[in-house]
């Protein structure tokens, strides 16, 4: 599989700000197209290394708006899109699901309607990639993993908006014979994450000295990845993934919230020079996440079976290198607390 114009939707955010970078620095032959509507998620500063690629053009805009997607198509001829485009936080999902509904659902079908007219059928060498996520198969009980073939089970609105926007790319598939491979991963941290996620809002409460709130009793599990593993998994998926398929992504590495919530403490002490157990007095455990997942666990092996990804750092060197990027990237972490990283399009594109 070879893409002359890509699309790369979301592309400021956490996990689209790795995949550009890492296919524009290694496609040079590729025209990068970045869709991304600037949400309070997507930040440019965390592209300001490639943001002058002669092979890289940054477009705003919400694939939300039907006829503003359809001409971008018309204009390009997008022969490969990767959609990472998406209303991603949990907690908010819960607080308002219809801008769930509207992003997650509406916009793929969106960008799939538009993929579908720009070639009028003639698929041949074309690619739709959606990146999709665990949480659509619910919970897991204390055993067990995701395999592709777990039935689709979501519990939250961000689970159900993925999950539906999941069987609209396949029904495509089906229907239209429109060209797709779908990749369902675990939870991604690293450098550039959004500070309400887990990882990175307990790295900046310990920097500001702010309580560390674990939900319910702390024994909820995720299935931890490095951000850096998931582009490269990325990569091979839209290159050598087999037509129609599914694969599961995933860290093969478990952790209760509350055991990665000591560890990040502990590293933390280490790296700020304070005696251990400090950062730990700051945990504090909180009211419980509505429908809260019990569990996720990956079985990643058919990717590493077909395409031989797995992942390349154990989680404490991949957590140490995540809070060494904090920590070196104060000002990164002043400008979206602060939310002044929303005035960088401004200035270098106004
Ligand atoms: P993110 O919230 O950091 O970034 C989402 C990006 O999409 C932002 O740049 C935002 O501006 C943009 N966006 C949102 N709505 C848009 C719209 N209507 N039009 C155009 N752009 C819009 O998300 P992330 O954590 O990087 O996740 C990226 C994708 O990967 C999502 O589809 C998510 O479901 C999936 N995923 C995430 C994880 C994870 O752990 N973060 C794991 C598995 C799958
Ligand atoms: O599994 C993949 C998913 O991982 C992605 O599809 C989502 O986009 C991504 O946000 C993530 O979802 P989670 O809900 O698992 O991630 P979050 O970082 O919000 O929470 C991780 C765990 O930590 C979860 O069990 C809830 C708990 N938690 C979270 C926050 C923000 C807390 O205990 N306290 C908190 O303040």
């Amino acid at each position: 599989m070879k893409t002359n114009n890509l699309l790369i939707t979301g592309g400021a955010g956490f996990i689209g700000s790795h995949v550009v970078r890492f296919f524009v620095n290694k496609y040079r032959e590729y025209q990068i197209f970045n869709l991304d509507e600037l949400t309070y998620a997507g930040n440019l500063e965390n592209l300001k290394d490639v943001e002058d690629s002669p092979n890289y053009t940054f477009i705003k805009g919400n694939i939300n708006n039907e006829d503003f997607i359809d001409q971008l198509f018309i204009k390009y001829r997008f022969d490969g899109v990767i959609h990472l485009a998406a209303e991603s936080h949990v907690d908010r999902s819960i607080k308002d699901p219809l801008a769930f509904v509207r992003t997650n659902v509406i916009g793929t079908i969106n960008l799939l309607n538009a993929f579908k007219a720009c070639w009028q059928d003639n698929f041949e060498g074309k690619r739709f990639y959606h990146i999709s996520t665990d949480e659509v198969y619910g919970t897991l009980g204390e055993t067990g993993l995701f395999t592709e073939r777990t039935a689709y089970d979501p519990n939250s609105p961000y689970s159900a908006s993925k999950a539906s926007s999941d069987h609209f790319v396949r029904a495509y598939g089906e229907t239209y014979g429109l060209p797709y491979v779908i990749s369902n991963c675990s939870n991604n941290y690293g450098p550039n994450q959004f500070p309400e996620k887990l990882i990175p809002l307990f790295i900046n409460n310990i920097l500001n000295n702010k309580p560390l709130p674990v939900y319910g009793d702390g024994n909820y599990t995720r299935d931890w990845l490095y951000v850096i593993d998931h582009a490269l998994a990325i990569d091979l998926v839209f290159h050598k993934g087999k037509n129609k398929e599914t694969y599961n992504l995933g860290g093969f590495n478990e952790w209760k919230n509350i055991d990665l919530v000591t560890l990040l403490c502990k590293q933390m002490d280490d790296k700020l020079g304070k005696p251990i157990g400090t950062s730990e007095k700051l945990i504090t455990y909180v009211k419980d996440r509505p429908g809260h997942d019990l569990r996720y666990a990956i079985d990643a092996t058919k990717i590493n079976k077909e395409l031989g990804w797995g992942p390349s750092v154990t989680f404490e060197e991949g957590l140490s290198k995540t809070i060494d990027w904090y920590l070196s990237n104060e000002e990164w972490l002043n400008h979206v607390t602060s939310g002044d990283y929303q005035k960088y399009y401004l200035k270098q594109y106004s």
